[in-house]
Formats: structure tokens, sequence, C-alpha cells
């Protein structure tokens, strides 16, 4: 068949696809996270068309390190199996020959012969024709755009045909700026662990099976940054490798009745051959007819999803794409992407690769050093395969804001409420004193200086208390405190849950105890009577 008959098939099954009104549309995430001091356009004093950089403001910056540290938590410190490692972003440019990345890392690129304007191929298409493009070759895009005449949407100028564009930043290291001395900026963490395997086997003493992860920053030069911090030109990774022993890929002891039984909405690639919409499916129907190949793919598949819903992300909103053949990476055996229906349609938020031995073998041939795994038992040398869960932390950041925020009607006014997770939350609680007056404000005062020793805690005494409740709802503070008069006569305050406004009085001796019970999970009711 054509793809331009099937461009016209999926055109009208997105005509016929009502936008669901309950998805949050990104521009009012903008907003809230600009007005909010969560994350904005770097450096907009000097204006906002420097696009795909982004700065972290006061709440944006503490959320951040909640997801990270959360991160760390589930795939590390939780674990036996996995150790961290924190790399260079500048490294010994052989790195990204041997990895692929400099023959490889390209995106489909067309110029405007009038304007010289340039833009991404499959997004240009997308834009134009209303289809997700995603799995397509460049090929197919460069047939969609002649044969629906796609031209520059500034000055309807003709395209020049496709080529690829490397997507990689760079820069010189020393002093002078020649091809000897040029670099690159890494563009995904995983190369580092890679390069670092055997140290890092040494120093850990780690058996396989065995995973190391890292965190850090990547860099992109994205032809097309969009929809805020989707896709920007600086982001941050949270990658893990885990390495198996290849005969053993299948040998999963770790991946239980809980995992087998996981059900989510998944998309296969023979689905999408047929064009279909995804269906609810078990994890073990996957693996029974050999759809997910392995079972430590499977296992990573849904530790993965576990733990975007242990942040607080509905599992409702998220859904499991097989990768078809055309858009593998270079490096990939399989890949699987956790996609989130977000405003622009349903995208990756998380991937996850079978890398098999491709990135250990080609640092050994590049480099002639010696990465093999010895194994004990067999006598033997081996070269480990890898499966990756690969996340984007920016991508995380916005889905979480995405998935939690929600408006309520007051009046004539319309508030936000940032339902966020609240171990995740950037403050823990907001204390306040009801006024700013008859000693309520040093009483407030004391309780914050006493709280802050354990939890990230805001005092706020500006406006009225309706307002300073907005402020702290806005920003997903899950817990508000008031000092009150009766504070004065009984040393207690009103501990208010951000989410349905109800509230409990808290002696201030049991505030620590029943705050930590309260993040933890347990239910207001449960930690005290309910006042109104
Ligand atoms: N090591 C594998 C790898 O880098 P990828 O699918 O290119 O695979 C992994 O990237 C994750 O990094 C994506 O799922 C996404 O969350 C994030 N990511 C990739 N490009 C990004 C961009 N331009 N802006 C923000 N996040 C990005």
């Amino acid at each position: 068949m054509s793809f331009v008959k099937d461009a016209n098939k999926m055109n009208e099954k997105k005509v016929n696809e009502k936008i669901d009104d309950k998805i949050v549309d990104v521009a009012k995430i903008v907003d809230l996270a600009k007005r909010r001091g969560f994350i904005f356009p770097t450096s907009e004093i000097y204006g906002s068309s420097f696009a795909g950089f982004f700065d972290y403001g006061n709440y944006g910056a503490l959320l951040k390190r909640n997801v990270e540290d959360s991160w760390i938590k589930f795939f590390v410190t939780r674990r036996e199996d996995t150790v961290m490692m924190d790399g260079a972003i500048i490294t010994n440019p052989n790195v990204w020959r041997a990895s692929g990345h400099e023959q490889s890392f390209n995106d489909p690129l067309v110029e405007c012969k009038k304007c010289h304007k340039r833009f991404r191929a499959d997004a240009l298409v997308e834009g134009a024709l209303k289809i997700s493009v995603d799995g397509l070759s460049k090929e197919q895009i460069q047939e969609l755009i002649s044969n629906h005449k796609i031209v520059c949407p500034d000055c309807k100028g003709e395209f020049t045909i496709i080529k690829m564009f490397n997507l990689m930043f760079k820069t010189h290291v020393g002093t002078a700026e020649d091809d000897k001395s040029l670099v690159y900026m890494r563009p995904e963490t995983a190369q580092l662990i890679f390069t670092n395997f055997k140290q890092i086997l040494l120093t850990s003493r780690k058996k396989l099976p065995f995973g190391i992860a890292q965190l850090g920053k990547a860099f992109r030069n994205e032809i097309a940054p969009r929809n805020f911090v989707f896709r920007s030109r600086e982001f941050s990774q949270m990658e893990l490798e885990y390495f198996i022993n290849p005969k053993k890929i299948d040998d999963c002891p770790l991946l239980s009745k809980d995992h087998l039984d996981y059900e989510i909405d998944v998309l296969t690639e023979e689905m999408q051959d047929k064009n279909q919409n995804h269906k609810k499916m078990k994890i073990k129907e996957l693996i029974k007819n050999k759809t997910i190949k392995t079972r430590w793919h499977a296992y990573w598949i849904v530790e993965s999803l576990r733990w975007l819903e242990e942040i607080g992300i509905k599992k409702d909103n998220m859904r499991l794409r097989q990768h078809t053949k055309t858009e593998l990476s270079h490096y990939s055996l399989e890949t699987w992407d956790i996609e989130y229906n977000y405003s622009w349609g349903w995208k990756e938020l998380v991937g996850i690769a079978n890398r098999t031995d491709f990135d250990l073998k080609q640092h050994m041939n590049f480099s002639k050093s010696d990465l093999n795994y010895f194994d004990e038992e067999a006598k033997e040398k081996i070269v480990p395969h890898v499966i990756e869960p690969s996340f984007g932390l920016e991508r995380v950041i916005l889905t979480l804001l995405i998935d939690a925020y929600t408006e309520k009607k007051e009046k004539d006014e319309t508030k936000v409420v940032l339902k966020i997770n609240k171990k995740i939350a950037a403050v823990a609680a907001a204390v306040f004193p009801l006024m700013k007056k008859d000693g309520l404000d040093k009483k407030a005062k004391e309780i914050f200086d006493g709280l802050k020793q354990d939890f990230v805690c805001e005092y706020d005494e500006a406006g009225s208390i309706g307002k300073r409740y907005a402020r702290a709802d806005e920003a997903g503070t899950p817990v508000t405190l008031t000092v009150d008069y009766e504070s004065l006569k009984n040393d207690s305050v009103t501990f208010r849950n951000r989410d349905d406004t109800r509230q409990i009085r808290v002696k201030t001796k049991d505030l620590r105890d029943v705050l930590q019970r309260f993040l933890n999970g347990e239910k207001l009711e449960k930690l005290g009577k309910l006042v109104k």
C-alpha cells in the first residue's frame, strides 16, 4: 500500500478522534510553570527566541531534586543489583565514533528554497497533514512531502529534498579550533556507562546480572524544539544500563506474578501495521506470543511503569508502544516506549531498549580494550547484553505537572490546584498565621522554625488567608498549617489537605509525626478528627 494512502487513512482516523477535553493543554502548564517559578525559558531578559533551553525556578529546582531522588531510590538504592556513576559531559570524541552517534544520530531536515528556513521533516508532515508519522522512514516522509506538495508554512516556497542532520552539539577543547580539537557534548548519558563498564565492574565487585545507573545532562541540537520542555536542546536523562549474560536473557528470577499480571494499553508493531488502536493487554500475553522477546526486557518495562505510577502519573494516561523496524535506533534490537497522552498526541515519555552487546562490542573494537566479563561458572569470557530503561527528566516533570493540574471554580474565579504526589511536591507544608498580629505570627514562625529542620516548609503571612491557601494549592504544597486564636489556647494548628481542603487539628508536639505519616500516604481522617 502506498504511504500516501496510509497517511490519508490515518488522517481520517485523527479527524474522527475527538480531542478529549480532559487532556490538559500544555499552554496552561507553561503559564503555571512560569507564574509559580517551576520552569521557564532561559535568560528571558534577553528575549524568548533562544529556543530549547530552560531554567528551573524556586519550586522547579526543588521538584527536580525530589524526582531525581525518587528515581535513584527506586532504581538504585532500594536494590542490591545496581550501582551509580556520574560521567563527564564532554568526553573523548572516539566514544561517539564507536557508539555510532557521529554517523547515525541524525534527524531528517528540509530547507525552504526561497526563505532558507529549515524544518524537521517529520514534524513538518505531522503539522501539515495532521497525522502521526512515528515509524515512517526518511523515504516515506519524503514521499508524503512530494505527493501532498507540502510547502514552506512561512513563505509557501518549495523544499529541498530531505537531508540528514546530526544532532550532536560540537565544541572545541584547548586553544586551537580545528578538526583535531573537535569534541561533542554528550547526546545521551548511556555511553559513559559502557566505556566505564570494566572499571565499575572492578570497583563495585558486582556479578551479572547487574546494572549501572546514571543521571545527568544530555544535549541535542534539535531542529524543532517544541511543546515546552518536551523536546529541548539541553535536558537531563536518568538511564540504567542493565547487563545480563546473553545465555540468561530469558532467565529473569525477578519477574514476579505481579509483573506478569500487569495490564496496560498496548500498541504493538503489528497493530500499527494494521492501523489498529491500542488495547489493554497483560505483560504475560506479550511474553507468551513473543511480542516482548525477552523476559528481562518485560521486567524492566514493568518496573519503569511502576516507578511512574509511584510518583503519581496516572496509568490510564500511559500506554506501551513497540517501535516499528524503521524507527529502531541504530543500536537497538527491540524498543518499547512508554507513551503519555499529551495534548499534542501520544508521545514518548520513556524508552526501554534491548541494546544487546552492540555498545560494548563497538567500544572493544574502537578502543582495543578488553570489556569482556569473565563468567566464573562457565569459565568463559562473555560480552553481556543490555536492557536500557531511559527516562528524560524534563519529560517526567512536564508529565507530572500535566497529570497533577486541576482547576476549580470559586465564584467567578478559576483556581488551579496542583495535585502533585505528596512525596514529590517541591514544598511539604506551608505555615500561616491566621493574622499578622496578637502573637499568631510569632507562634507560626516558631512552628515553621521547628519543622524546617526536617521538612521543606514555607512561611507565608502576606495577604488574606484565602489568597495564601490559593498560592500554596497552585504550587502543589500538600499541607497548609494555620495558627489561629485556638492555637494560642491549646498549642495546636489546623492541618489542611490541599486536595479536598478538609482539615484536622493537630497538637504542635505531634506535628512532625502527623505530617510525616500524611506525606507517607495515611488518610487525613485517620490522623485526627475532621474540623469545619
Ligand atoms: N540512551 C537512549 C536514548 O537516549 P532516546 O529515546 O533518544 O534514547 C531517551 O532518549 C529519553 O530521553 C526519551 O524517552 C525522553 O524522555 C528523553 N529525551 C530525548 N530527547 C529529548 C529532548 N530533546 N528533550 C527532552 N527529553 C528528551
